[in-house]
């Protein structure tokens, strides 16, 4: 998809008219070329709450897509952001080729801030995922067309840095959403290594044997019920000139497919588990965004890839896993695995980088979506330096965190009788926090941010906003939260 910034109203398919609940809705359908009567009609019917649609045709533009986004004063990214992406998704069923968006006397929609969420909503809700449907669509949106902004370079570089993290975005939702017989921990080390070979990034993607040299016991003991062989991805993104230095590690689990290993899962809704690899994938998608963009600040990913399975070779429920930072790991339930896979990626991070901050994705827990639901990821954080940047950062790119703490309190659960921790803490008794405490014995005085984006990652409704399938959650906030970074 191409976007334009355009003075005057295009020839195209649809044009989407956003429109506040005070602006007076007969002025502007007649300035449109309506009838007296489609007008009364379009105002009997269309109130222009938040994300309301109601297709108009126009004399002047043909199909005419108004959009409510709410009164004016009450305007946030987030809503703007959902009322587009709601605004898209209704426009596909016109298969539009080109697609206009009328801000034309809409001053408040029209700062970098909001050109950029508008452009972000468009290409984000563009994406579709069609590889295994023979009758898919053919039918392409590749133009996108924004009435009435100023033609400035400002406005010109934030409608492309939106389109930019949207397409990193939605690579990630693509890789996400393949199944995990095709998206296996060597699929996803070849995902990365063509993202390295694209824009030139260091990388190195580590097997068994290497796994085995740097003792990442808890990586190895995870894939070993498993014939797909785990990988361990390490890739830097370095700005021109830039010396590695002290970066900003991110680590992001990228388990293929968990069954739950020999501590079953239940059979019901265990085919969402093909979605453990989200963290994974939000961090190249990050990666990839700031490699587009150019970003000034030094990144590596790190991905700890593998399956949980079950065979006469998988780890079980009583045994003993050392990992590569040395502490011994008793493995009370296999289907705490993300934990073990995290906490190697943790140590390989600080003995071969000096961090100046560790950031995490992981969907980590079923505990996060119990306490938050599905819209909002669990961030814990052992210090409180970033809160504000955080929270900022949220509310500037509609991802929504809140935080968690990372309650010391509840450390002893984690005490095991026969080896240095256990893998799980008791059973319903704050388990995404535990889960984050368990991280925190491998990270020790490092900075680190977590982020359980098991509630956020995916979904399986289609919402207005966000059809079912990989979200993407934390590349859009990731790029926010680094800006402000110095
Ligand atoms: N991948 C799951 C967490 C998960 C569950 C994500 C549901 C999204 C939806 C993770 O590996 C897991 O199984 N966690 C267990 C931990 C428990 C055994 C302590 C959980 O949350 O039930
Ligand atoms: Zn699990
Ligand atoms: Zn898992």
């Amino acid at each position: 998809m191409k976007f334009h910034l355009t003075k005057q109203p295009n020839k195209v398919d649809l044009t989407i008219a956003p429109c506040f609940l005070e602006e007076k809705l007969s002025e502007k359908l007649k300035l449109y070329g309506l009838s007296d009567e489609a007008i009364r009609l379009a105002a009997a019917d269309f109130r222009a709450k938040p994300n309301e649609l109601h297709l108009v045709y126009s004399p002047k533009f043909g199909r005419l897509l108004l959009l409510g986004t709410g009164e004016r004063r009450e305007l946030t990214p987030t809503a703007l952001r959902n009322a587009m992406q709601s605004a898209i998704a209704a426009a596909k069923k016109f298969k539009p080729h080109s697609v206009q968006v009328l801000l034309t006397g809409l001053r408040s929609l029209q700062s970098s801030e909001y050109v950029e969420i508008i452009a972000f909503a468009c290409l984000f809700a563009n994406y579709s995922f069609n590889y295994y449907k023979q009758d898919q669509d053919k039918v392409t949106l590749d133009d996108l067309y924004l009435v009435g902004p100023p033609n400035s370079k400002a406005i010109q570089s934030s409608m492309e840095r939106g389109g930019m993290i949207a397409a990193a975005a939605n690579q990630a939702r693509d890789l996400a959403n393949h199944p995990a017989n095709v998206a296996t921990p060597s699929h996803l080390a070849k995902h990365a290594l063509e993202l390295a070979k694209k824009y030139r990034l260091r990388i190195k993607i580590l097997n068994v044997d290497d796994m085995k040299k740097q003792g990442m016991g808890l990586l190895l003991g995870v894939s070993r019920g498993s014939d797909e062989p785990p990988k361990l991805i390490v890739i830097e993104y370095l700005p021109a000139g830039r010396q590695v230095g002290q970066p900003i590690v991110l680590i992001g689990k990228g388990l293929t497919f968990d069954s739950g290993g020999i501590s079953i899962k239940p059979a019901e809704r265990m085919e969402e588990m093909k979605y453990d690899m989200c963290g994974g994938a939000t961090v190249l998608g990050i990666l990839e965004a700031a490699a587009q963009l150019k970003l000034n600040l030094p990144l590596v990913g790190i991905i700890p890839s593998s399956e949980n399975l079950l065979s006469g070779r998988a780890t079980k429920p009583g045994d003993i896993l050392s990992s590569m930072s040395g502490k011994n790991v008793e493995i009370i339930n296999t289907d705490a695995e993300g934990r073990l896979i995290l906490a190697d990626a943790i140590t390989y991070a600080k003995k071969y980088y000096k961090p100046r901050l560790i950031m995490d994705y992981a969907t980590l827990t079923g505990a996060v979506i119990v306490a938050l639901g599905d819209e909002f990821s669990g961030t814990f954080s052992n210090t409180n330096k970033y809160n504000q940047q955080l929270s900022k950062a949220s509310q500037a790119t509609g991802e929504k965190l809140w935080l968690m703490p990372l309650a010391q309190e509840y450390k002893d659960q984690l005490k095991s009788g026969v080896a240095d921790l256990k893998n799980v803490g008791e059973k319903g008794v704050g388990g995404a926090i535990t889960a984050s405490l368990f991280l925190s014995y491998f990270v020790e005085e490092t900075p680190w941010i977590h982020f359980d984006i098991a509630g956020t990652a995916w979904t399986m409704k289609n919402k207005s906003h966000m059809p079912a399938g990989a979200t993407g959650w934390g590349v859009y906030h990731a790029i926010h939260f680094f800006q402000k970074l110095k």
